[in-house]
């Protein structure tokens, strides 16, 4: 694959040639919202689920598509068959369209929408054997964390400030509870308890977060979702990020402080190889 390939606005454009217009409120207001979905081995993974979440995200946001479940697959699936390739991610962003500029939002605007279809790298497996790295940084978010918008700013920042402090990646704090990483939810392991944040304004709710949940409770591992609090996070014995392109990921250091043995975990170990054997369609629906 030589570029990725886009589908914009009802038809597949050359990457070079796919633009939009200045006025398009999703680069003027970040008025948009957007999903990431993977193919693995040449199947999308939790696609439902992702559109579910893509609806959600529409209607907190009150942007309405004419588009079914069904054109936005049938889409996915020609991007898929036309690359040719086995391991990709699909970028889908729905701005509310193009309007002269106003903090009024337009009524009727046609909203604009774009698929990209690239090939996925999956990151080194050292990365997954040894862990990474994290810093925590104050969550300067706003309070619907839960809509997938496009507003990334805060956590592109925070991304950087951990990449300025040699971390690998940043955790949000709000009010002194942890909320999650700058693209991933966030879960620690105490006492063999596999504990995440619950799903309100505060967080994403993600995909892989909810797989994740159910395959600890398949494996008879309690699990729980609620606050934690920055303290007791930093004494967990364990912890671990997930989203659909980083998968299950260790954390051994927070703030330069190992977490447990600052080795990667044995819970999240088995979670880990669970969860690649869902992705890869070893066992479990998909
Ligand atoms: N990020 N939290 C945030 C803030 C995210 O941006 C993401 C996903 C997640 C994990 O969600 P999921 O398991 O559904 O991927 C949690 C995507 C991958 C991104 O922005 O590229």
């Amino acid at each position: 694959m030589d570029q990725p390939l886009v589908w914009m606005n009802g038809a597949l454009v050359e990457y070079d040639s796919a633009k939009i217009s200045i006025e398009d409120r999703g680069f003027q207001f970040s008025d948009g919202i957007y999903e990431v979905v993977r193919a693995v081995e040449g199947r999308y993974f939790a696609f439902q689920p992702h559109l579910d979440r893509m609806r959600l995200s529409l209607k907190s946001v009150e942007i309405e598509v004419s588009m079914s479940d069904s054109d936005f697959r049938s889409v996915a699936d020609t991007l898929l068959a036309q690359s040719h390739e086995r391991e990709v991610t699909l970028y889908i962003q729905i701005t509310r369209g193009t309007a002269p500029r106003s903090h009024v939002i337009p009524r009727n605007t046609t909203p604009t929408l774009i698929m990209i279809l690239r090939p996925f790298h999956r990151m080194d497996e050292t990365v997954y054997t040894n862990g990474v790295k994290v810093i925590t940084v104050e969550d300067q978010r706003w309070l619907r964390c839960d809509v997938k918008t496009t507003g990334l700013l805060a956590n592109g920042l925070a991304r950087e400030r951990a990449r300025r402090a040699n971390a690998d990646d940043a955790i949000f704090v709000r009010d002194g509870w942890v909320t999650e990483g700058t693209s991933t939810n966030v879960f620690m392991v105490q006492n063999g308890e596999v504990i995440t944040p619950m799903a309100d304004h505060r967080i994403l709710r993600g995909i892989t977060r909810d797989v994740v949940l159910s395959l600890a409770r398949e494996r008879a591992l309690k699990t729980m979702e609620r606050e934690i609090g920055l303290g007791e996070f930093k004494q967990a014995g364990e912890a671990f990020f997930t989203s659909t392109t980083m998968e299950v990921l260790p954390v051994v250091e927070i703030d330069q402080t190992p977490v447990g043995s600052g080795k990667v975990g044995l819970v999240t170990r088995l979670l880990r190889e669970s969860y690649q054997n869902v992705l890869r369609g070893v066992t479990g629906g998909r």
